[in-house]
């Protein structure tokens, strides 16, 4: 059953913006894409937002709905009641360009930092083996539609502009997880974590975990064995000795 729904939606740019009121018309089964989409074709033709696949594939439609980080298409009407006010706000860490569309280039920086698959030398295709267990670990790893959703709600960037330098965020943690763990490959990846990615910064909230929308364990099964990689690396007393009398013997 159509019914009109009260919306506030962020309109403006990098120099200051306000919510502006909508009432807008919602059927049955829509999605709060759905409702900016009529926003924009027939009270503010130049409402600006970020979409591809509607269908929570392409981690485009990032923003936040009534202040929760959230993929505009996969969040149904049905969510709220109808005489509920809906907010729809850009993601706040990252710097708007224009109205619900943000610059989230600095995940591109970050990706880059992270050096690539490195397999050991002589290796030829065909020749890869993996325990299941391996798999399954790239696997819930690689369903990251790179939404930045993790990122965006990750109170040490959030809040802390200046941290952006030195800390990845959790997207980032799993790809480096991902290569850490890989049985094959051979980079050791803990100090880069630790020195330059900013691991330690993250105390283990799990907010960037409960806004994934795919579903991934970003802290339990990415951060805390990453951490516990370095601090097996750093601070085991037996790997500390090994270190000594190898360095000693070179
Ligand atoms: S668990 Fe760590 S990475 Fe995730 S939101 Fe909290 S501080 Fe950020
Ligand atoms: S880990 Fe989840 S929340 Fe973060 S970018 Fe990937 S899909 Fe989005
Ligand atoms: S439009 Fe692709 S994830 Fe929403």
């Amino acid at each position: 059953m159509a019914y009109d729904a009260k919306f506030k939606v962020w309109r403006g740019d990098a120099d200051g913006g306000a919510l502006q009121d909508y009432t807008v018309e919602v059927n049955e089964g829509e999605v709060v894409l759905d409702i900016i989409h009529r926003i924009q074709a027939t009270q503010a033709s130049d409402l600006a937002v970020r979409w591809n696949c509607k269908a929570g594939k392409c981690g485009s439609c990032s923003a936040e709905v009534n202040g929760r980080p959230r993929l505009m298409c996969m969040t149904r009407m049905s969510t709220f009641t109808e005489d509920e006010t809906v907010t729809v706000t850009p993601m706040r860490t990252f710097p708007v360009i224009r109205d619900l569309v943000t610059d989230v280039s600095f995940n591109y920086v970050k990706a880059r930092e992270i050096p690539s698959f490195t397999p050991p030398p002589g290796l030829e295709p065909g020749e890869y083996r993996m325990q299941q267990v391996d798999v399954e670990r790239s696997q819930e790893f690689r369903k990251c539609i790179e939404c930045f959703l993790c990122q965006n709600v990750c109170h040490v960037i959030r809040d802390h502009e200046d941290n952006k330098q030195a800390y990845a965020g959790p997207r980032f943690f799993i790809r480096l997880a991902e290569l850490e763990m890989h049985p094959l490959d051979v980079a050791d990846r803990r100090d880069l974590g630790q020195d330059d990615m900013g691991l330690g910064y993250c105390n283990i909230t799990k907010c960037c975990t409960e806004v994934c929308p795919e579903g991934i364990h970003i802290t339990d099964n990415a951060i805390i064995p990453m951490k516990e990689r370095v601090a097996g690396h750093r601070y085991d007393p037996l790997v500390w000795l090994g270190d000594k009398l190898f360095r000693r013997r070179s």
